[in-house]
């Protein structure tokens, strides 16, 4: 009698789950947000350790202002006297930059962009994360994201200040005159000032609570604009980034005699 050998078990093969079933470029907008925010955190951790170059009359970096410590020899604003760590003497940038690099960070357009760059999470819409659970910003440090409406509040007197610059950028050592950098600055103030105002955290102020529009004139007024900003917050928060880097090496550039700044009048 013969018997026959039994049959090998047979091995179901699970094809590997896909990770997208998009087809499209989806990878760009990741991959794009940690070459250019790597490159700003580079270039602004560089300008704030570097100290020097500046200001040239008329003009200061916006990375220094306010410039409120004894070594802003240009202004009368000399509230925070030398500091120094060790022999290192901290520069009038990192005194004040943490504010609005606080109110970057948290920005609820920029935590959404460097989630999907840096921690893949997810990368992109209808593309899966690599990590195993989620905890969102329930605990820290994540949690200090709920922060961003005092960021807010802490930023909101930057754009006035640089706006300040901007008109101090008139007046030049022979009288007052307009040079392209009067201009770079004038917008640059501009420029994040509208960031400012378009942020979600503005929004809700002008417009939060208000159970009925028509009994707060003013208020509607108000968040109709705000409304209309807040609806290009992300373009405007990557315009005015990079306006800000680029103002800064505008006057590096002038104040190192790399360029010589034209004038308008
Ligand atoms: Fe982006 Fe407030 S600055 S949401």
């Amino acid at each position: 009698m013969t018997t026959t050998a039994p049959a090998a078990p047979t091995t179901t093969v699970t094809p590997r789950r896909p990770r997208t079933l998009r087809t499209d470029t989806w990878w760009w907008a990741p991959v794009l947000t940690v070459v250019v925010l790597t490159a700003f955190i580079a270039y602004g951790a560089w300008v704030a350790f570097i100290d020097r170059d500046y200001y040239v009359r008329p003009y200061l970096s916006p990375m220094y202002s306010p410039c409120l410590t004894a070594a802003c020899t240009h202004t009368t604003w000399k509230l925070f006297g030398h500091w120094h760590v060790g022999q290192l003497t901290v520069s009038p940038a990192l005194l004040i930059l943490p504010f609005p690099l606080a109110f970057r960070l948290t920005c609820y357009y920029y935590r959404k962009a460097y989630y999907r760059g840096f921690w893949l999470s997810p990368p992109a819409c209808a593309v899966a994360e690599p990590h195993g659970k989620y905890t969102g910003e329930t605990r820290f440090p994540l949690l200090l994201q709920n922060l961003h409406r005092y960021a807010f509040y802490l930023a909101l007197p930057f754009p006035l200040i640089l706006l300040w610059e901007g008109i101090k950028a008139f007046d030049f050592p022979g009288g007052v005159g307009m040079g392209l950098g009067t201009l770079i600055l004038l917008v640059n103030a501009v420029l994040l000032g509208a960031y400012t105002l378009s942020c979600h955290s503005c929004r809700h102020l002008c417009g939060g609570h208000v159970d009925t529009f028509s009994r707060s004139p003013a208020r509607y007024r108000m968040w109709k604009v705000v409304s209309t900003l807040n609806h290009r917050h992300m373009q405007i928060a990557w315009v005015s980034l990079f306006g800000v880097a680029l103002t800064d090496l505008y006057v590096r550039l002038v104040a190192t005699g790399t360029l010589t700044d034209p004038r308008f009048f």
